[in-house]
């Protein structure tokens, strides 16, 4: 079984055609040849956006991007650690590559394995040149100056850098949707988690340039930012001129952008004042990720999560409480160590409590590091996949029943997705759902339409258009 169960994904929404619509358009000098990158991702939306950026500086050096590994020069792999299946897949990759590699070829590991693991890559698959972490992008331009010098192994490796990872171009790949961080790292220390190892200290990007660059998205075509950082709401603009709360409301007042959108947010961090930004202003979208991972005080505790059971469930009721109904999605562990029958009947009974619209569930994979690996008490995998199975299937029917509920009623979507079937298109609510639709309208993609919902299923939406 997947471990994952989450409103949003369905049949249609990986058939995003690109558009030619992309910022780094602007004067890119003309490709030199031979200069030819393949870029592989894995992991988070930050991982996705940084390999955007990646892009940028690539392209920016003269290189083209394209599609298989075998026509690429320089080959990277944007790689996540957060649980230990993510990392060993990386590993099989650039064993898989190996074969494929005559020396030709300059292979890099970025990201967060390249961080955790450093050059003791360059022992485990001896055929990489390249490994640099998140912290460290900043440097990119200079260690693709060594690498093109013939430089055969090469690192950037620091984490305690105030610095941020600007670039004078991004190549977005979402052309409707457009990433943006806001703050890198994360100063937070749950105990089960590497990204304070791999990402480095949390560091905040001024309120300035964060605005100049959402006034390009919109100049370039951008009606929807999503601001992206592993704790978002802990941004603290580094002049002090505004809070996290009246940044969303600076972004959301650009002209041309209609949703802002923001994640992840820490529960500890999350107050009043983003839940009356959002209730005041419609272009704010009504969905909060406030990952919460047990139910169980005793098991936040250990986590190091900074809250307890009673404080999360107050920060909802906060944001119940809006005169906007807000969609709430959230991330759960189970089988934490020590996790007993009781604190997994907790989390179940914070399920209907909360009433959630989407979550992520994951089996806790234990991580170096991190202090939870030494824990006593680990849970035995089956039990793990079974307390998994439960907990999924607990929500699926929580979800149905919610999206049941909007059978309907009649939500603005922006179209993102179009079906091989004719005629077939699939929106995002403001709340983050799917709604798929049929409408013979020629080209409806980027387009804000009007939905009324039909059915519901547990992860998606089928409606009409309404004219
Ligand atoms: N910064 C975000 C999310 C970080 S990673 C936050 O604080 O919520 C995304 C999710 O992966 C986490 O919310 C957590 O649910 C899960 N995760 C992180 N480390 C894990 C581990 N060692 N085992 C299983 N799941 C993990
Ligand atoms: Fe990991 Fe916790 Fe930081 Fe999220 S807040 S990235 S779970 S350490
Ligand atoms: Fe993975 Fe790193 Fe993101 S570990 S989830 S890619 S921060």
């Amino acid at each position: 079984m997947a471990d994952q169960f989450h409103v949003g994904l369905d049949v249609l929404t990986g058939e995003r055609p690109l558009m030619a619509h992309s910022p780094a358009a602007v004067r890119q000098p003309a490709p030199e040849a031979g200069r030819t990158f393949y870029m592989e991702t894995f992991g988070c939306q930050m991982n996705v956006h940084d390999s955007e950026k990646v892009a940028g500086v690539l392209l920016r050096r003269g290189y083209r991007q394209v599609d298989t590994p075998e026509a690429a020069a320089l080959v990277l792999y944007n790689t996540c650690s957060i649980r230990e299946k993510a990392a060993q897949k990386v590993f099989s990759r650039l064993g898989q590559f190996k074969a494929g590699s005559d020396g030709s070829k300059v292979i890099g590991v970025l990201g967060c394995v390249a961080q955790q693991e450093g050059e003791q890559i360059f022992e485990r698959a001896p055929w990489v040149s390249l490994v640099c972490g998140s912290a460290s992008y900043r440097k990119l331009p200079e260690l693709l100056a060594e690498l093109e010098a013939g430089n055969r192994r090469v690192t950037g490796l620091d984490t305690d850098t105030d610095e941020t990872f600007e670039t004078e171009i991004t190549r977005r790949d979402n052309p409707f949707r457009a990433y943006l961080t806001i703050i890198e790292g994360c100063d937070k220390a749950c105990a089960y988690c590497v990204v304070p190892f791999t990402r480095g200290p949390e560091r905040s990007r001024s309120s300035a340039s964060v605005l100049e660059e959402v006034r390009q998205l919109a100049d370039v075509g951008y009606s929807e930012v999503q601001l992206l950082g592993q704790t978002v709401n802990s941004y603290r603009d580094p002049s002090r001129r505004i809070s996290f709360a009246e940044l969303l409301v600076a972004v959301s007042e650009v002209p041309g952008i209609r949703r802002v959108r923001f994640t992840t947010s820490h529960p500890r961090d999350f107050h009043r004042d983003i839940v009356e930004a959002i209730d005041s202003i419609p272009a704010l979208c009504d969905h909060v990720h406030l990952p919460v991972q047990s139910g169980s005080t005793r098991i936040l505790r250990a986590m190091q999560r900074t809250y307890t059971r009673e404080e999360y469930l107050e920060k909802l009721a906060m944001i119940r409480a809006a005169r906007r109904p807000i969609s709430v999605t959230t991330d759960i562990i189970v089988g934490f160590p020590g996790e007993t029958d009781q604190d997994f009947a907790d989390t179940l009974s914070l399920l209907d409590l909360a009433q959630y619209d989407g979550v992520f569930s994951f089996k806790y994979s234990p991580r170096p590091n991190t202090p939870a690996i030494s824990m006593a008490d680990p849970i035995p995998e089956e039990e793990k996949g079974r307390r998994l199975a439960v907990l999924q299937e607990r929500q699926r029917r929580i979800q149905t029943a919610r999206n049941e509920a909007l059978v309907g009623q009649t939500f603005e979507v922006l179209v993102d997705g179009q079906s091989r079937k004719e005629n077939q298109w699939a929106g995002r609510t403001s709340s983050n759902r799917v709604l798929n639709f049929s409408s013979p309208q020629e080209n409806l993609l980027g387009h804000y339409v009007q939905v009324k919902v039909a059915r519901a299923g547990p992860n998606s939406l089928v409606g009409e258009r309404v004219i």
